[in-house]
């Protein structure tokens, strides 16, 4: 069914991915962005790329004026919103920007959501929610307990919309935990191209491969795991944009406030990544073990069957294939957008 859907955060790496996603499914899509952490190029090339029209204004999602004129103007019938600051390790200096953009800016959103009748909404959770796993795999029911600001901010969040949800039995909304999004478009047109330094590993190989920096650091080889590196659940980007188209066709039969893991279900350890990323690249990484980064878990991976059974969604990128878009998008693209 042909929608007309707002994408917050629509500049950045995920939602660009699943703007395109949507294009090409024949949605009617406007983005909003306040390009915090990314590049109006990154809209140019998903607009090329599908070859469709896309409307797109810069705006911050705390300014209820700004989204007001945003709703009057494009009367969206749903919202997936991605908007929102992501760093773990900036979290922690700057919580106050996280809580205002990250709690501050959804509740904002659903303001305006509200007074315009707008009923729907996809919300980009994480599995930062769980915090340390007392089981594996971390299915929807494990236990939340966030181990940094910007995992409360997403709980918080997620709480909001479940309370906004059952003051109206109109609304319906889905959070979609996402684990660990790596790769990029296979085009090679659009990836990741954080502004400043990144936090996630698969990033910082990207650079070593391409010399910006000398060797990765691997924070600990002293996890409780088959080499004792840090193991992960890493999900390619395309599958997570399909995962969100699905996600609106599903959120036709949502009552209430739905959660929903995305990861693949499949831990690889830091180790692993490397070795994959090595064999699609052609490109040595050299390495060097330092200690453990405080906070880290040993393991963390999805149990992935709600997705599986209500959206029927499957990934269809294997670890091979994350890792050669991952390196085709940095190596074509040294600067990212800029
Ligand atoms: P990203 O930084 O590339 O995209 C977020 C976008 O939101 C950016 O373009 C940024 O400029 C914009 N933005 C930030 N604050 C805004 C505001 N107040 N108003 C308007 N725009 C604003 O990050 P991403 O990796 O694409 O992540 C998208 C969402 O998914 C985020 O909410 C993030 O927390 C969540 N998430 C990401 C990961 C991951 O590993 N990438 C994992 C779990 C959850
Ligand atoms: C993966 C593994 C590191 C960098 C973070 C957020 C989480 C979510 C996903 C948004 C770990 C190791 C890393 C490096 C390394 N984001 N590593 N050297 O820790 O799963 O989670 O991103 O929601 O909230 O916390 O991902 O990519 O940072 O780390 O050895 O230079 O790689 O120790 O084992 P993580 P990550």
């Amino acid at each position: 069914m042909k929608q007309k859907i707002l994408v917050t955060g629509g500049a950045g790496y995920i939602g660009s991915h699943t703007i395109l996603e949507l294009l090409g499914a024949g949605q009617e899509v406007m983005a909003v962005d306040n390009l915090a952490n990314s590049h109006r190029e990154a809209i140019n090339r998903v607009s090329k790329l599908s070859n469709s029209p896309l409307k797109f204004t810069v705006g911050d999602i705390r300014n209820t004026q700004f989204l007001d004129d945003v709703f009057s103007q494009f009367a969206p019938d749903v919202v997936i919103h991605f908007a929102g600051r992501k760093s773990v390790k900036e979290s922690f200096e700057k919580p106050l920007e996280y809580y205002d953009s990250n709690v501050s800016g959804s509740r904002s959103l659903l303001q305006a959501m509200s007074s315009a009748n707008c009923h729907k909404i996809i919300f980009s959770s994480s599995a930062a929610v769980y915090g340390a796993p007392v089981y594996l795999p971390l299915d929807e029911s494990h236990p939340t307990n966030p181990l940094n600001p910007y995992g409360r901010t997403k709980l918080m969040v997620e709480q909001i919309i479940t309370d906004w949800c059952a003051s109206d039995s109109d609304r319906s909304a889905i959070s979609l935990r996402y684990f660990n999004p790596i790769g990029a478009h296979t085009s090679g047109l659009i990836g990741e191209a954080p502004n400043g330094k990144p936090n996630n590993l698969m990033p910082h190989i990207a650079q070593v491969a391409i010399g910006m920096a000398p060797f990765l650091r691997v924070f600990g080889d002293d996890h409780d795991t088959r080499d004792g590196t840090g193991e992960r659940d890493y999900i390619h980007v395309v599958d997570l944009a399909r995962a969100h188209a699905l996600s609106l066709e599903h959120l036709a039969s949502v009552i209430g406030h739905e959660i929903i893991n995305a990861g693949t279900g499949t831990g690889v350890t830091v180790l692993e990544l490397v070795s994959a990323f090595e064999h699609a690249s052609g490109k040595k990484i050299p390495k060097s073990i330092v200690d453990k980064r405080v906070g880290d878990t040993a393991s963390s991976y999805a149990d992935a069957s709600r997705a599986r059974e209500l959206l029927g969604w499957e990934p269809e990128f294997d670890l091979e294939a994350m890792c050669r878009d991952a390196w085709v998008w940095q190596d074509g693209n040294k600067f990212g957008y800029g």
